[in-house]
């Protein structure tokens, strides 16, 4: 397929998404692509151009975060233009997620763009149950290996659609239940005496919901459960006043698992590192990649 440039446009709360645009940009970039990357954050205008859209964003309760249909209400009509749709999991292309992509390749659709491409990526877990370090590093070596296979794919013109189950399709309805669960959630959060008022999670928020004023904080009605104020703030002085159990206790972050992946030398096999059955999409996500024994 003849393409030049890519429009990349994402959503992230806690950094996984934005990896696998990294990893996007890189693989298109070594094949002279130019890349137009755009991280939606707060009310952003959308940027319109490029010879293909590539939309990436976590999957929420089996579906898209509220700021990817929210940027897509606001896109003009598309007449054709290629896109291609990417879902990032801590749970992998297993049901009930197998649907989270249907809604937004609907509403591309009805915007006129030509969704000629889906795909599931795994990113570690930052809900309730967390990877341990191992598998983190696993997948995050996995991760940039599979993508540089899906834009050979592009350029070859493959199309991969798939079909997700019925089921799914209902649970992933669910997910507009985070439009709610967000405002509550984010009206409880909690600051502790552990804050340094250095300002941080105001910045860095991607809804722009935490404002500071007179050294108080002050969450708005726009918090989309991202969790990336809770795990990121450095004081770890976020807390959740309600919802606590959707947290991984252990804490998230990711730039330490990368450090730390400089050092490892000698990865678990999948069947070890996956032998929960809670793991069965990530099980078959690093078998995909080719990178590990099983
Ligand atoms: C509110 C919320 C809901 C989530 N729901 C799902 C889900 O339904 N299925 C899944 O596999 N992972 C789910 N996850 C995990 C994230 O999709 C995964 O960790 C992703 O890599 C996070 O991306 P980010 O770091 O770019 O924010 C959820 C995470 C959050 C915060
Ligand atoms: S990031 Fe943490 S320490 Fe910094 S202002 Fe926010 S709550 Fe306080
Ligand atoms: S308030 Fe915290 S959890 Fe809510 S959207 Fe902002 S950074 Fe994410």
């Amino acid at each position: 397929m003849d393409f030049k440039s890519v429009n990349l446009v994402y959503f992230t709360g806690t950094g996984g998404t934005a990896r696998v645009a990294d990893a996007f940009e890189r693989s298109f970039m070594n094949r002279s692509i130019t890349v137009q990357r755009t991280a939606l954050k707060g009310v952003t205008d959308p940027v319109i151009g490029g010879d293909m859209l590539v939309l990436l964003f976590p999957v929420y309760a089996f579906n898209a975060p509220k700021p990817i249909g929210e940027w897509l209400k606001k896109i003009p009509p598309a007449k054709g233009r290629p896109a291609v749709v990417v879902s990032v999991s801590g749970g992998g292309e297993i049901s009930p997620n197998t649907a989270c992509r249907a809604a937004t390749i609907r509403r591309l659709e009805k915007k006129g763009y030509d969704v000629i491409y889906e795909k599931m990526v795994v990113m570690p877990s930052n809900f309730m149950i967390g990877f341990d370090e191992s598998l983190c590093a696993m997948v995050l070596h996995a991760t940039p290996v599979i993508i540089d296979k899906v834009v050979a794919e592009l350029i070859k013109g493959t199309r991969h659609r798939t079909l997700p189950y019925g089921i799914d399709r209902l649970a992933a309805r669910l997910g507009y239940v985070e439009v709610l669960g967000g405002r509550i959630f984010g009206r409880h959060l909690k600051v502790n005496d552990k804050c340094i008022d250095c300002g941080w999670c105001e910045k860095m928020c991607p809804q722009n919901n935490i404002k500071i004023i007179d050294g108080r904080h002050i969450f708005g009605n726009d918090c989309v459960i991202c969790m990336g104020c809770i795990y990121g703030c450095p004081q770890k002085a976020i807390e959740p006043g309600i919802g606590k159990l959707m947290v991984v206790p252990e804490g998230f972050n990711l730039s330490k698992v990368e450090d730390r992946m400089d050092h490892l030398t000698v990865y678990p096999r999948i069947s070890h590192a996956t032998g929960h059955a809670s793991l069965r999409g990530v099980r078959d996500y690093l078998i995909e990649s080719d990178c590990f024994e099983l």
